[in-house]
């Protein structure tokens, strides 16, 4: 087999050097600076000859460079020799502008994927949030693999909660929260969200369960602007819930999320590590080394 190096691109550090070490490949940094005319430098620390080039970068915080970066990187490793490119994106991004909502809009997603296809070999990505489309087959041409962090959700919950109730915020995170549900042998209900614009919704719930002293937890794929998860909060308060949680796959928390949701009366915060946040508790590392070695 061939010799592996993991790299990043700014994102995912520490996850990159935990694969490496679990992996047993040597983990080489990448000098990514600009010109001063802000023009991209990248530069490869070593040799790429023959080599397997493992790219573990999350697309967030900074989704527009982390694409450009991926691309630059992937095509430099290629002509400097590397074998096979395989990029490892716990976080996807742009995979929500899935349609034309609006029109003369981009849909991103294709974009996005347009950009992946030419540039890596293959791709593996933790629950990217698929919704309109089928799969990633849908716009990936290259070898696409979807892992989800569910059952490691499904066991936290297990370890840390009792008397608990999943609740999805909307229709979306729902297949979240039933299978999670389902793991641990616990009641689920789902709320219908209606969205007013990205920083505007409503939650309601449609599946009428008690909720009366139980430890709710909220999860969801996704909490960016934490809107939809502070909206669900609150319905949970008045329902009478004892303590309200939220677990996510995937913590962008921009504007002031974290803010939102204790304001919102969430006591518990956790994300996995697809990208690095103070509220990461759940370790994908494993998930991701289990996936990339029938890769290689
Ligand atoms: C949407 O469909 C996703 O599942 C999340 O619910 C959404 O992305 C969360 O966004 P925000 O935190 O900004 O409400």
């Amino acid at each position: 087999m061939a010799e592996v190096i993991v790299t990043n691109c700014g994102n995912s550090l520490n996850l990159a050097k935990k694969v490496a070490k679990q992996l047993k490949a040597k983990y080489s940094s990448l000098t990514i600076s600009t010109f001063p005319d802000g023009d991209l430098y990248l530069k490869f620390n070593t040799n790429l000859k023959n080599k397997i080039l493992v790219i573990i970068q999350s697309f967030q915080p900074h989704p527009d460079m982390s694409l450009f970066d991926v691309v630059f990187a992937a095509e430099t490793a290629k002509d400097l020799g590397a074998k096979k490119v395989i990029l490892v994106a716990p976080y996807l991004s742009y995979m929500r502008q899935d349609k034309r909502f609006n029109s003369g809009e981009c849909v991103s997603s294709l974009v996005m994927a347009k950009l992946l296809n030419n540039s890596v070999d293959s791709l593996i990505t933790v629950d990217p949030h698929i919704h309109r489309y089928k799969g990633l087959d849908d716009i990936f041409m290259i070898p696409a693999k979807n892992i989800t962090a569910n059952p490691l959700i499904a066991d936290y919950i297990k370890k840390h909660f009792q008397n608990e109730i999943i609740i999805g915020p909307d229709w979306e995170s729902y297949q979240w929260a039933e299978n999670i549900a389902k793991h641990i042998d616990v009641q689920a209900t789902v709320l219908r969200k209606t969205r007013f614009s990205s920083r505007k919704v409503k939650v309601k719930m449609i599946k009428p369960i008690s909720i009366k002293d139980k430890n709710v937890v909220i999860v969801d794929d996704i909490i960016s602007t934490g809107h939809t998860v502070a909206e669900a909060a609150k319905q949970a308060k008045k329902m009478g819930a004892r303590t309200i949680s939220t677990i996510c796959v995937h913590g962008l928390f921009v504007e002031n999320g974290i803010h939102k949701l204790t304001e919102a009366g969430v006591s518990k915060i956790i994300s996995t590590n697809t990208i690095e946040h103070s509220t990461n508790q759940i370790d994908i590392t494993g998930l991701l080394v289990g996936e990339i070695k029938k890769w290689l």
